[in-house]
C-alpha cells in the first residue's frame, strides 16, 4: 500500500525517483508526486509536482513543466486512506513555510488531535490526509533549529499508528531522512549514492545491495553514508543483504501484463522454490527454518493465518499437513484471528503465509500469537520484509518479485512451501517413512513440467474467456483440495474482471447456493483426479445437479478421465497428478481465464481498481 522512494547521489533525483515510482506503482495508484531540494546561493527551496491518478498523469505534468535540476529527492504513489484521490491530497505534503516536504505510507491514528492543535496555532492544512500534520510538525522542529534527523526523531515520538515517512528540508540539500514503524522501508546502497524504497524494486536498476531496517528507526541518507538511530537518537543497526534477483525480473519481458508474465514464470518459480531442499542422502532440509527438531516434535496443533490468496494456500496446506503429519490444523483469516481470543500455547505452531511479508492484518496476528508464547513460522516471498523478521522461523518461497496485484506465482510457490513444511514435519515426527516423503518430493519435482503443459494449452482458455465478455456472474465448484482452488479462481475473477464470482464446496451447493443456478450460467468445476474415486463420484453428482438446472459446465479434469465427458459442456484437460497436489495445476487455467477476460474487457490487469499490492493498513 503506497510506494515510497528517496534518493541522494550524483544522478538527477527526479529521474531516479520517477523510475522508482514506476517500479512501485503496483503498490498504490491513486496519485503520484515528487519533491526535490534545489540548492541556491541565496538558500535552498523545495519544489514539488503531484497529480491524482496513475503515475502517467504526473509524468505528463513533468513533461509540460519540468522541475529544476536536483540530486536529492523523494516520491510517493498513494493508496488513499484519508481523503479521496485528488491533487491536493496527493503526497508530498508541506509545512506552512514550504520548507519541508514529506511523504507517508500508513495511517497516523492520532492525526485528528494533532491537526486540531496545529490549527489552534494558526496552521493552515490544505488536504484531508492524516499525513499533512506530520509535514507541519517536522517543519516546526527544523524551524526551531533542529537538524532534519532530530526533527524526525522528536516527531515520531508523538505519532501513533503505522508509518513510513520520508522527508527533505530546503535548507539541508544533501540528505533525506526517513522513519518507520509497522510499515515497509529498505535502504539501497550504491557507490556515492543511497536510496530509500518501500521495497528493493524501487532501486534494483541501480544496486542490489540493501539494508533491512528494524522497527521504530530513523534513517538518514547522504552521499557519504547511512545513519540509523531509534526514535530517541540512540544508534541502531540494519542488516545488510544482497538482492538475489535483478532488473530483468522486474520487467514485463515482452508480455502485455506483469500478471501474464508471472503466470508463465510459474514453472521456473516452482522449480526455484524446490531448489536445495534436500541433502545428498535425500533428507529434507529447510535452510531458513530456525525451529529445532525438538520444538517441532512438541507441536500439537498448527494455526495457519493469512489473507486473500495466501489464505487459500493455507486452506490447501491443511489437507496436506493433517494427512502427512496427523497434527490438527486450523486455518484462520488474519484479520479475524486476534479478535476471537484464540487458544494458543507453546505447543501451538502458528504459520503465517504472506507473499509481501508486510500485510498489516497478518503482522498483528503474529504479534498476538507471540505474546501468547506460540512459535511463529512465516512462509514469505519477500526478503527484508517485516513478517519473517518478527517470526521465529521462515521458509522463503523464492518466487522472485511479484508485481501484478493479483497473486499468481506467489500462490503456487506458497503451496510448494506448505507441502515442504508438511513433509519436513512428517520427517521429523516420523509420521511418514522416508520413501513416502521421497515419493512426494519426486511428484513435486515433476510439477514444473506439468504446469508448463497446462500453459501450453492457454489458447483454449483464452478463447473461452473471450466468449464470456457479457457474463455478469460465474460460479466455481470444488471439493477437498479443489475447494480452495474454486475460491481462488473466483477471487481472481472478482479482482480483475469486476464480476460476481463465487466459489463453493460442491457438496454445500444443495444447501442453498444452488438457487443461484439459472439457464446458461457458467460454472467452472474442478474435478478431483480419479485416484480417489469416492471424491470423484461425489463431484460428478454436484455437476449433474447444476447441469439439470441449466448451468453451462466448464470442467477441469485430468487427462484420461472419460467418466466426466457426458457432464462437461466444455472440458479443460489437466495433467495426471495426485489429489493433494492438484491445486498446483488446476489453478493455472483459472488464472489465465481471469487475466484474459479482464484484458478483453479493457481493464488494467496489473492495477485493478481500488486494490493495492501490499495492504499495510488494518
Ligand atoms: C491476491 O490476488 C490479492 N491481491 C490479495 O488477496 C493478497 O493475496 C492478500 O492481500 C495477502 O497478501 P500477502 O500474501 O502479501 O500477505
Ligand atoms: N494515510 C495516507 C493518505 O491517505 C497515506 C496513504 C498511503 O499509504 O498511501 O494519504
Amino acid at each position: 500500500m503506497c510506494g515510497i522512494v528517496g534518493y541522494v547521489g550524483p544522478q538527477q533525483a527526479q529521474d531516479v525517483v520517477i523510475e522508482g515510482l514506476r517500479r512501485l506503482e503496483y503498490r498504490g495508484y491513486d496519485s503520484a508526486g515528487v519533491a526535490l531540494v534545489v540548492a541556491a546561493e541565496t538558500g535552498g527551496s523545495v519544489v514539488t509536482a503531484k497529480k491524482a491518478g496513475k503515475l502517467a498523469n504526473l509524468e505528463k505534468v513533468l513533461a509540460d513543466d519540468p522541475l529544476p535540476a536536483s540530486t536529492t529527492g523523494i516520491g510517493h504513489t498513494r493508496w488513499a486512506t484519508h481523503g479521496p484521490p485528488t491533487d491536493v491530497n496527493a503526497h508530498p505534503h508541506h509545512g506552512n513555510a514550504h520548507r519541508v516536504a514529506l511523504v507517508h505510507n500508513g495511517i497516523i491514528e492520532n492525526f485528528a488531535d494533532l491537526r486540531a492543535r496545529l490549527e489552534a496555532d494558526d496552521h493552515v492544512l490544505v488536504s484531508e490526509t492524516d499525513s499533512e500534520v506530520v509535514a507541519h510538525l517536522v517543519e516546526l522542529q527544523v524551524q526551531s533549529g533542529e537538524s532534519l534527523t532530530v526533527a524526525m526523531q522528536r516527531v515520531c515520538q508523538r505519532l501513533e499508528g503505522a508509518f513510513t515517512l520520508v522527508a527533505i528540508d530546503a535548507e539541508d540539500p544533501d540528505r533525506v531522512v526517513a522513519a518507520r514503524r509497522n510499515s515497509p522501508l529498505v535502504v539501497g546502497v550504491g557507490e556515492g549514492e543511497y536510496f530509500l524504497g518501500s521495497d528493493v524494486a524501487a532501486f534494483i536498476s541501480h544496486t542490489r545491495e540493501a539494508i533491512e531496517l528494524g522497527q521504530d528507526q530513523v534513517i538518514t541518507i547522504s552521499r557519504t553514508g547511512v545513519d540509523i538511530t531509534d526514535f530517541h537518537g540512540h544508534p541502531a543497526e540494519g542488516r545488510r543483504f544482497h538482492v538475489d534477483w535483478d532488473l530483468s525480473a522486474a520487467e514485463k519481458d515482452g508480455h502485455d501484463w506483469f500478471m501474464r508474465k508471472e503466470i508463465f514464470e510459474q514453472p521456473r518459480a516452482v522449480a526455484d522454490s524446490l531448489l536445495g531442499r534436500r541433502t545428498r542422502d535425500g533428507l529434507l532440509q529447510l535452510d531458513e527454518m530456525r525451529l529445532s527438531d525438538e520444538e517441532i516434535r512438541d507441536v500439537s496443533k498448527m494455526i495457519i493465518i493469512a489473507c486473500g490468496t495466501s489464505f487459500f494456500a493455507g486452506m490447501v496446506a491443511k489437507y496436506a499437513i493433517e494427512h502427512w503429519t496427523r497434527i490438527p490444523v486450523e486455518v484462520e483469516l488474519a484479520s479475524e484471528f486476534r479478535y476471537r481470543d484464540p487458544i494458543l500455547d507453546h505447543s501451538t505452531l502458528v504459520v503465517a503465509i504472506s507473499q509481501s511479508g508486510e500485510t498489516a492484518d497478518t503482522l498483528q496476528a503474529i504479534r498476538h500469537a507471540r505474546t501468547q508464547r506460540s512459535k511463529v513460522l512465516a512462509i514469505c516471498n519477500t526478503n527484508g520484509s517485516t513478517i519473517p523478521r518478527e517470526s521465529d522461523a521462515v521458509i522463503y518461497t523464492h518466487a522472485g518479485p511479484e508485481i501484478g496485484v493479483a497473486s499468481t506465482k506467489g500462490f503456487l510457490t506458497q503451496l510448494i512451501a506448505c507441502y515442504l513444511l508438511a513433509l519436513y514435519v512428517a520427517q521429523v515426527k516420523g509420521t511418514r517413512f522416508d520413501d513416502e516423503i521421497n515419493e512426494v518430493m519426486a511428484q513435486l519435482e515433476a510439477m514444473p513440467d506439468h504446469i508448463e503443459s497446462v500453459l501450453g494449452d492457454c489458447e483454449q482458455v483464452y478463447e473461452l474467456a473471450r466468449e464470456h465478455l457479457d457474463t455478469r456472474s460465474v460460479l466455481f465448484l470444488g471439493r477437498h483440495a479443489g475447494f480452495p482452488v474454486a475460491l481462488e479462481g473466483a477471487l481472481k475473477l472478482k479482482e480483475l474482471a469486476y464480476l460476481h464470482a463465487e466459489g463453493f464446496a460442491a457438496g454445500e451447493l444443495k444447501h442453498g447456493p444452488i438457487a443461484l443456478i439459472e439457464e446458461g450460467l457458467p460454472v467452472l468445476c474442478i474435478v478431483p483426479p480419479r485416484g480417489r474415486d469416492q471424491l470423484h463420484e461425489k463431484m460428478i453428482s454436484g455437476i449433474q445437479e447444476v447441469r439439470a438446472r441449466g448451468a453451462r459446465t466448464i470442467c477441469l479434469a485430468e487427462a484420461g478421465d472419460t467418466r466426466i465427458e457426458p457432464y462437461a459442456d466444455v472440458l479443460i484437460r489437466l495433467p495426471k497428478v495426485p489429489t493433494l497436489l492438484q491445486p498446483l495445476v488446476a489453478i493455472v487455467p483459472l488464472q489465465l481465464f481471469a487475466c484474459e477476460l479482464a484484458s478483453a474487457l479493457g481493464h488494467d490487469v496489473d492495477q485493478p481498481r481500488n486494490l493495492a499490492k501490499s495492504v499495510t493498513v488494518e
